[in-house]
C-alpha cells in the first residue's frame, strides 16, 4: 500500500502543449494501469542488465554494498534514477529525501547512501576508510576504485518512445471507458463532461493519485462499481497568481504544489509567505516522495483523514476552496464546519474542488504547522496543527488566532472556543496559560478512543501551542514588542527556552568503516579478509534476480489464499466453504480434515496444529485455505469462507493474565549462581525494578512465499523457495509419504532474520497439501497483513529484578525472573538462551535468573535475529541502568557502573563456562576512546544545563554473545569451472560470496570468476541445518573447506607430476572431481539439571555508543552519532560483515525505539503493514555512524578465525534506547525526579515524551485504570 517503496517504478509523461516530458517516481502498487495511457514506465530491467551494460545507479548502489537481500534494491535504484533524471547533481538531502518512501530491513542504509553520494560528486566513504585494508600492494582489489565507475552521462538515458509523444500530438483526447469484471473506469478529457459524470455517478470516486480510494479498495474490500479518472481534465491543474494569494489547482501532486510554494517563499516578501512556509514544512515530512509525486491536493483535502496534515494548515490559514457541480460553482472556506466527520467533509455528493486559494500573509501575521508522527519521515502523524495568529500593528494584542489539530478526533478539529477567549488579549503568560486550561478542556479524547496513545495525544496539543508560543515571543521580539521581563530581574525565560542551538541541523555526515589488515604474506588473489562485493549484488540491482514469485507460472497452476481465525479462544463449530466454491475461478478449498497424514507440527516437543480443527487458540490461525485460478479469485474465495465459532472463556492475552491464571509452559527454567539471599543480606543498597519489552515483526521484504510442484509419475514435490530439512519433514509427514519424495530448492530470499523456519514449514505444508488433492502447482504468496497477522513475531517480555549493590556501585546479588509470551512452538530455546545471557558482559557474584514461558491466545512468538537474547539483555542492562541512575542521584560525578562490574582477567560464567573476556575489554576501552566518550559526556552535561525541552543523553553498552549450533558438495568440471552446492540459504548476509571466497580464494587457489553457486537445494545437500544463530558461515564454510581439501588431496599427485596440466589431465587420470565435506559444529551441551555445561563455542565481542537528542515536549529523537567497535575475530569479508553489523545494529534500533506491535482488548493485531508498523527508514539513520573492527582478534573455533556476527550485534541498538533513558533523566531532573525510573521498550516518542514529565504532561489528567477499556493492550 506505498508504504514500503520496494516496487517504485519511474513514470515519464509528455505534455504536448508544453512539449515538456517530466518524471517521476512512484509506487506501482498504487498506479492504476488505466491512467497509464500515454505514459512510459522504466523500471529497473529496463534501465541496464548485466547482459548488456549496467546503470551506474545499479553499479554504484552494488559496489556500496548497499544490496544485501536484494528484494528493495529495485525500488531503490528507481527512487534514485528518478532523481537523477530532474536533477543530474543531486544534494545529499535530495538524496535522502529520495529515498524516504523506500524502506531497507538489511543494510542500515548507510552503505546505499554512500552508493548514491558518488551522484554528488563526493568521494565515497567506504572506498576512503577500508583503504587500511589494502596493505599488500598485491592489486588487491578494494570496495571499487572511484575511477573505476561507469560515468554518469544524461545524454545516454533512454528516450521518452517517440509513438507516444506522436500519439500525444496527433490523437484528439476522447473519454476513455475501460470495463473490467467488476469496474468501469471513465477518464474525461473536459470539465464539462467530469461535471456530467460525477452528477450521474454522484458515489463514484475521483481518482487521481490513488492513495486513498486504492488502499480502501485493496485492504477495506470497498469496491466502487465506477470509477471517474479526471487526470486529462485541464482546469483542474491550473495555477493563477493574484495579489492576494495563489489559486492551485486541486488536482496538483503535493510535490507540484511543494515546487511551487518553494517559489512563492523564495519570491514573496516574507510577511506573505506564511502559510506557503508552514505548508511547505508539512510537504516535506508528508509520505514518502513516490507519494508525494501522485497524491493530489483535492484528493488530500476531500479524503479528509483525521491526520491530514495539509487540513489543519489550510484550514488555520483560512483558504478558500472553489467547487464545481450541475448546480454552478461556489466556494468554500476550509474551517472548523468543512470537516464533519471522519472522512466527510461539507461537499455535497456530485461537487468536485476544481482549485483551493491560499492567501499570502499581512505584515504582523504568522502561521507555523508542527507534527509528531512516529517516524520523522513518510509516517502519518500521530498529532498534526496548523495555528495562525495576527497582531495588532506594532503590540503584541492578538486580533485573531486559528488553532487547528488532525490526529485528536474523526476530522481535522478547530479550538474556535479557546481562540475566542484569547483574541483581544495581550500574547502573555497569563493569556497562555489560560489557554492550555482551555484547550485541554475543548481538545478533549476519551480514555478509549480509536488509536490509543490518549494522555500523549493531548499532551501534544498542548506542546505544541507552547512552541508556537516561543516562537512567536521571538517573532514579537524581531518587531521590538516589549515583553515582559522575568519577575526576578534574571534574564527572560523564553530566551533561554529559544536559544538556537545546533540541534535542528540534521546533517548527515560520513561514516567510518576501519576494518582488519590481511597478513603481509596473503597472495592477492586470496580474497579471504578482504572487501568483496556480495555476488549477487548486481543482478538484484538490476532486478535479474529471482525471487519465489519471479519463478514463471505453469500452466494451470493454482493460488492459494488463507483462511484465519477471527477469535481468540474458541470452538470450531462450522468451516463452511460452499458460497466460496461457487466463486469463478475458485477450484478447491482445503481444511483439517483433508490431511492424509500428521495434522500437527512438533517443535521442542511441543504440537502445533496446522490447520484448527475443533478450536482456534489466537486471531490469525490458520483454519483452512482457499485455492483458484488467480490470486485476485483466491483471496475473494477465502473471505467467503463461512466459520462458525462458539466463544470459549477464560482467554489469556497479556502477560499479566498469564501470571495471574498460572498459563505456564513446562519446563520452567532456573539457574543461580553463588548465593542470592546471603548476597541481598550483605549489599549495602536494594533497588527493584520492572521493564516490559515488547515484540518485533521480522518484516523482511519478501513475505512467506513458496510454489509446490507436483512432478513426474511418482507423485513427487518440488517445492521452491525454502529448503530446509523441517519443511521436508513437515511437508512428507503432513501427506503421509517419504522425505525422499520432497525436494526444496532456493535461489535467495528476500530476509528471513529467523522468521523463515517454523511457520513456514507449516505453511509449505499446507501448500503441498493443496497441491496434492488438486495434482496442480499451488503458489503462496501471503500478503504483508497475512504475514504479519500469521506468522508469529519476537516474543515480548516482562521481567522482574531486585538488586542488591555495594555503595561504590559494585553489584553483588540479583534475581531476576523473565516472562516470555509465547503460544506453541520455540519454548525451551527461547527461555534457555534469555538465561543464558542473563549476565550479558558482568560479573555478578550472586546472581539468579528464572525463565517462565507464558501460554497466551495471541499467535505463536518465533525465531527473531538473537532469539530472546535481545530481550535478556536488556533487562540485564536496566538494571545496571537502575544502579547507575539511583547513584548519581546521591553521588557525582557519575562512575562507570558497568566498567566497574565488567569480568576481568579469567573468568566464569554463571553455567561455569570458563573463558577469557579480553577483547570485551578492548572493545570497551577502542570504544570509550573512537568516540570520545568522557569529554562529550561533559559537552551534553553543559548542552542539557542550557537547554530547558531539548535534552541530549549518551549511553555505552557492551556485549558478550555466545555462537554455537552443514554440509556441502563440490564439483569441478573439465573446463576447471568449479559448482559449489552447499547448505546455507542466502538471504542478503552474503552467505554464497563468503563460500566463493572460501573456495577460489583459499582453497582451491582459482579466480572468483570460475566458481558457480547456482541454489541451496535438498537433492543436493541434503540434511541442512538453518543458516541461523550467526553460524551460517561457520558451519557452511568448515563443510566448503572440507570438500575442498579432499579434492586438492586427490588432485597433488597429478599437480606434482604435471604442474601446468589442466583439469582434462585430472580427468583423463580417472581423478573423481566431484566431493563432499560435512560439518555440524564443535560439540555443545547445557545440563539444566547441574545448572551447567559448554552451550557456547566462543563469544563474539562488542561495545557501541550511541548519543541522541530528544525533543522533550514531544518524545522525537534523533541519533546524532553511534559507533560501533566489535570484535569479530578475522573477518572472511569486511565489507559483508560491517553491513551486517550496520544492519543489525538498525533492527536493534528498531526494536528499542520504534517498532510497536499492538493487540486490541479482543486480540487482534492492529498494525498490519508498512502504514502502522514502523520500521526504521533513512531518516533514523545515525547521523554519525562509525563501525571498527577490532585488530589483533582470531578464533580458534571458526573457519579462518572469523566469529559470527548477524545476531549479536542487534542488542548494540540499545545504545540508543539507553541514550533516550540518559536524555529523558535529564529532564527529569528539571522537574525534580531523579534516581532510577521505569521505561518500557521500545522507547517510542509517547513512553520517551511521558516519561519526560513535562508541565504538559503532568497537566493531562490519568484516568484511572480498569475504569474503560482501553483501545489497544500491552501484551
Ligand atoms: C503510504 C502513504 C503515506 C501517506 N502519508 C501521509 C502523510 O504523512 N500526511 C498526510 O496528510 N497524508 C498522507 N497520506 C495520504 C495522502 O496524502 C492522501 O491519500 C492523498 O493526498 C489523497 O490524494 P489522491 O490524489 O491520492 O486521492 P485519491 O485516492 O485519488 O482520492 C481520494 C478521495 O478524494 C476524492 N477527491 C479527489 N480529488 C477530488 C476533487 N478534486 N474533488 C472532490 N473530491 C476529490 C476522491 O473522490 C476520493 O474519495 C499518505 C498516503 C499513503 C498511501
Ligand atoms: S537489501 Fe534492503 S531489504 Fe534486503
Amino acid at each position: 500500500g506505498g508504504g514500503c517503496g520496494a516496487c517504485t517504478v519511474m513514470v515519464s509523461r509528455y505534455n504536448p502543449r508544453e512539449k515538456t516530458i517530466s518524471h517521476f517516481s512512484a509506487n506501482a502498487c498504487l498506479l492504476p494501469v488505466c491512467q497509464l495511457h500515454l505514459a512510459a514506465v522504466t523500471t529497473t530491467e529496463g534501465i541496464g542488465s548485466t547482459e548488456t551494460r549496467i546503470h551506474p545507479v545499479q553499479e554504484r548502489i552494488a559496489k556500496a554494498n548497499g544490496s544485501q537481500c536484494g528484494f528493495c534494491t529495485p525500488g531503490m535504484v528507481m527512487s534514485l534514477y528518478a532523481l537523477l533524471r530532474n536533477q543530474p547533481q543531486p544534494s545529499l538531502e535530495d538524496i535522502v529525501e529520495a529515498l524516504g518512501g523506500n524502506l531497507c530491513r538489511c543494510t542500515g542504509y548507510r552503505p546505499i547512501v554512500d552508493g548514491c553520494k558518488t551522484f554528488c560528486g563526493v568521494r565515497m566513504s567506504v572506498m576512503r576508510h577500508l583503504e587500511s585494508l589494502l596493505v599488500d600492494n598485491a592489486g588487491v582489489p578494494e570496495l571499487f576504485h572511484e575511477g573505476d565507475l561507469l560515468p554518469q552521462d544524461p545524454t545516454q538515458e533512454l528516450i521518452f518512445p517517440p509513438e507516444l509523444m506522436l500519439m500525444a500530438e496527433s490523437q484528439r483526447p476522447l473519454t476513455q471507458t475501460f470495463c473490467g469484471e467488476r469496474i468501469t473506469w471513465v477518464s474525461p478529457v473536459t470539465l464539462r463532461e467530469l461535471v456530467e459524470l460525477k452528477a450521474k455517478h454522484p458515489k463514484a470516486p475521483l481518482v487521481l493519485g490513488n492513495t486513498g480510494v486504492g488502499l480502501e479498495m485493496k485492504f477495506k474490500g470497498i469496491l466502487h462499481p465506477v470509477i471517474i479518472s479526471p487526470t486529462r481534465v485541464p482546469e483542474l491543474y491550473e495555477v493563477n497568481k493574484t495579489p492576494d494569494g495563489v489559486w492551485v489547482g486541486a488536482a496538483c501532486s503535493l510535490t507540484s504544489l511543494k515546487t511551487l510554494v518553494e517559489k512563492l517563499v523564495r519570491e514573496l516578501h516574507e510577511d506573505q509567505v506564511e502559510t506557503f512556509s508552514a505548508l511547505l514544512q508539512q510537504l516535506r515530512s508528508l509520505g514518502g516522495q513516490q507519494i508525494r509525486n501522485v497524491a493530489s491536493l483535492g484528493g488530500n483535502i476531500a479524503s479528509a483523514a483525521p491526520n491530514s496534515d495539509l487540513n489543519p494548515v489550510l484550514a488555520a490559514g483560512r483558504c478558500i476552496l472553489s467547487v464545481i457541480s450541475k448546480g454552478g460553482r461556489r466556494e468554500i472556506a476550509v474551517n472548523e464546519d468543512f470537516f464533519v466527520g471522519f472522512g466527510k467533509t461539507a461537499l455535497k455528493q456530485d461537487e468536485i474542488i476544481l482549485s483551493v486559494f491560499i492567501p499570502v500573509s499581512k505584515r504582523g501575521e504568522f502561521v507555523r504547522a508542527f507534527r509528531q508522527a512516529p517516524r520523522k519521515a513518510n509516517a502519518l502523524a500521530t498529532v498534526t496543527s496548523g495555528m495562525r495568529v495576527r497582531f495588532a500593528q506594532g503590540t503584541d494584542a492578538v486580533e485573531d488566532l486559528a488553532i487547528f489539530y488532525g490526529g485528536v478526533g474523526p476530522c481535522t478539529v478547530g479550538a474556535t472556543k479557546t481562540c475566542r477567549e484569547v483574541i483581544g488579549r495581550r500574547w502573555n503568560e497569563e493569556t497562555l496559560n489560560e489557554a492550555y486550561r482551555l484547550l485541554l478542556d475543548e481538545i478533549s479524547l476519551p480514555p478509549s478512543a480509536p488509536g490509543g496513545k490518549v494522555e500523549f495525544r493531548r499532551s501534544l496539543t498542548l506542546s505544541f501551542l507552547f512552541k508556537f508560543n516561543l516562537q512567536m515571543l521571538q517573532k514579537l521580539n524581531e518587531m521590538v514588542v516589549k515583553l515582559p521581563s522575568c519577575t526576578n530581574g534574571s534574564e527572560p525565560s523564553w530566551r533561554w527556552q529559544v536559544r538556537p542551538d545546533c540541534s535542528d541541523k540534521r546533517r548527515l555526515t560520513f561514516g567510518t568503516c576501519r576494518s582488519q589488515e590481511v597478513s603481509q604474506g596473503q597472495r592477492g588473489d586470496d580474497l579471504v579478509g578482504r572487501p568483496v562485493m556480495h555476488r549477487s549484488a548486481l543482478s538484484q540491482a538490476t532486478g535479474e534476480a529471482v525471487y519465489c514469485d519471479d519463478i514463471a507460472g505453469s500452466q494451470g497452476e493454482l493460488f492459494l489464499a488463507l483462511v484465519t481465525s477471527t477469535r481468540a479462544h474458541a470452538k470450531l463449530i462450522k468451516i463452511d466453504d460452499g458460497e466460496a466454491l461457487k466463486l469463478p475461478g475458485v477450484v478447491d478449498a482445503v481444511t483439517a480434515k483433508d490431511i492424509p497424514g500428521k495434522k500437527f507440527r512438533t517443535f521442542t516437543g511441543i504440537d502445533e496444529e496446522l490447520l484448527a480443527e475443533n478450536e482456534v487458540t489466537c486471531v490469525g490461525q490458520m483454519v483452512g485455505a482457499v485455492v483458484a485460478d488467480t490470486r485476485q479469485h483466491a483471496k475473494q474465495g477465502a473471505a467467503a469462507v463461512k466459520v462458525v465459532y462458539e466463544d470459549l472463556p477464560d482467554r489469556v492475552l497479556t502477560i499479566e493474565e498469564a501470571i495471574e491464571k498460572k498459563s505456564f509452559f513446562k519446563p520452567q527454567r532456573e539457574i543461580e549462581r553463588g548465593n542470592v539471599t546471603e548476597g541481598f543480606r550483605k549489599a549495602d543498597q536494594m533497588l527493584e525494578g520492572e521493564i516490559r519489552i515488547g515484540g518485533q515483526e521480522h518484516f523482511y521484504m519478501e513475505t512467506q512465499s513458496m510454489l509446490v510442484v507436483p512432478s513426474g509419475e511418482e507423485k513427487e514435490l518440488k517445492v521452491s523457495h525454502r529448503v530446509h530439512l523441517s519443511h521436508i519433514e513437515s511437508i512428507a509427514e503432513t501427506l503421509g509419504i517419504p522425505s525422499n519424495r520432497v525436494s526444496c530448492h532456493v535461489k535467495r530470499m528476500g530476509g528471513a532474520f529467523g522468521g523463515k523456519v517454523t511457520k513456514t514449514s507449516i505453511l509449505a505444508s499446507i501448500t503441498a497439501l493443496a497441491a496434492w488433492k488438486t495434482g496442480q502447482a499451488v503458489r503462496c504468496v501471503l500478503e504483508r497483513g497475512d504475514d504479519m497477522l500469521i506468522t508469529g513475531a519476537r516474543h515480548p517480555v516482562l521481567a522482574n529484578y531486585k538488586v542488591g549493590f555495594m555503595n561504590d556501585g559494585r553489584i553483588i546479588a540479583a534475581d531476576i525472573h523473565v516472562f516470555a509470551k509465547i503460544f506453541t512452538l520455540d519454548v525451551s530455546l527461547v527461555i534457555e538462551k534469555i538465561l543464558l545471557h542473563i549476565d550479558n558482559a558482568y560479573s555478578v557474584p550472586n546472581l539468579r535468573g528464572r525463565a517462565t514461558a507464558c501460554k497466551t491466545n495471541l499467535p505463536s512468538n518465533t525465531a527473531f535475529r538473537g532469539f530472546g537474547v535481545p530481550q535478556s539483555m536488556l533487562v540485564v542492562e536496566s538494571v545496571i541502568n537502575d544502579v547507575r541512575a539511583w547513584r548519581e542521584s546521591v553521588v557525582s560525578p557519575p562512575l562507570q557502573i558497568r566498567e566497574k562490574n565488567m569480568y576481568k582477567g579469567p573468568s566464569i560464567t554463571h553455567y561455569k563456562l570458563q573463558f577469557d573476556p579480553e577483547n570485551l575489554l578492548r572493545c570497551w576501552d577502542e570504544c570509550l576512546q573512537k568516540a570520545d566518550y568522557h569529554s562529550r559526556r561533559t559537552t551534553i552535561a553543559q548542552f542539557n544545563q542550557s537547554n530547558r525541552f531539548k535534552k541530549r543523553g549518551i549511553a555505552v553498552i557492551p556485549i558478550k554473545y555466545g555462537i554455537a549450533f552443514a554440509a556441502a558438495l563440490v564439483h569441478i568440471y573439465k573446463d576447471g569451472s568449479v559448482l559449489v552446492s552447499h547448505g546455507g540459504a542466502e538471504m542478503g548476509q552474503g552467505i554464497h560470496t563468503k563460500m566463493q571466497q572460501v573456495v577460489a580464494s583459499r582453497e582451491l587457489r582459482i579466480p572468483v570468476s570460475l566458481i558457480h553457486i547456482s541454489e541451496t537445494s535438498t537433492n543436493v545437500v541434503p540434511n541442512t541445518c538453518p543458516s541461523a544463530a550467526s553460524f551460517g558461515t561457520d558451519a557452511n564454510g568448515m563443510a566448503v573447506k572440507m570438500a575442498c581439501e579432499t579434492l586438492l588431496q586427490r588432485l597433488e599427485p597429478v599437480i606434482r607430476e604435471d604442474p601446468k596440466g589442466t583439469w582434462q589431465t585430472a580427468f583423463f587420470k580417472k581423478i573423481g572431481l566431484s566431493a563432499t565435506g560435512y560439518y555440524r559444529g564443535p560439540d555443545t551441551y547445557m545440563d539444566w539439571k547441574k545448572q551447567e555445561g559448554q552451550p557456547y563455542a566462543y563469544f563474539t565481542y562488542g561495545t557501541c555508543c550511541s548519543e541522541v537528542e530528544v525533543d522533550c515536549l514531544t518524545g522525537d529523537y534523533q541519533t546524532l552519532r553511534t559507533d560501533i567497535v566489535m570484535d569479530i575475530g578475522r573477518s572472511i569479508n569486511p565489507s559483508i560483515d560491517i553491513g551486517q553489523i550496520e544492519g543489525a545494529f538498525m533492527q536493534g534500533l528498531g526494536l528499542y525505539t520504534m517498532e510497536e506491535r499492538k493487540f486490541s482488548p479482543s486480540g487482534m493485531l492492529y498494525p498490519r503493514g508498512p502504514a502502522q508498523y514502523k520500521i526504521p527508514a533513512v531518516c533514523d539513520m545515525p547521523l554519525k555512524f562509525n563501525v571498527y573492527l577490532l585488530a589483533g582478534s582470531s578464533n580458534l573455533h571458526a573457519i579462518y578465525s572469523s566469529k559470527g556476527i548477524g545476531e549479536p550485534v542487534l542488542f548494540l541498538g540499545s545504545s540508543v534506547f539507553f541514550a533516550i533513558k540518559d536524555a529523558v533523566a535529564a529532564a527529569r531532573k528539571d522537574v525534580g525526579l531523579g534516581g532510577p525510573f521505569k521505561l518500557d521498550s521500545p522507547a517510542c516518542p509517547e513512553e520517551t515524551c511521558l516519561a519526560c514529565a513535562s508541565c504538559f504532561v503532568q497537566m493531562v489528567p490519568v484516568p484511572k485504570p480498569g475504569s474503560f477499556q482501553p483501545w489497544a493492550i500491552d501484551v
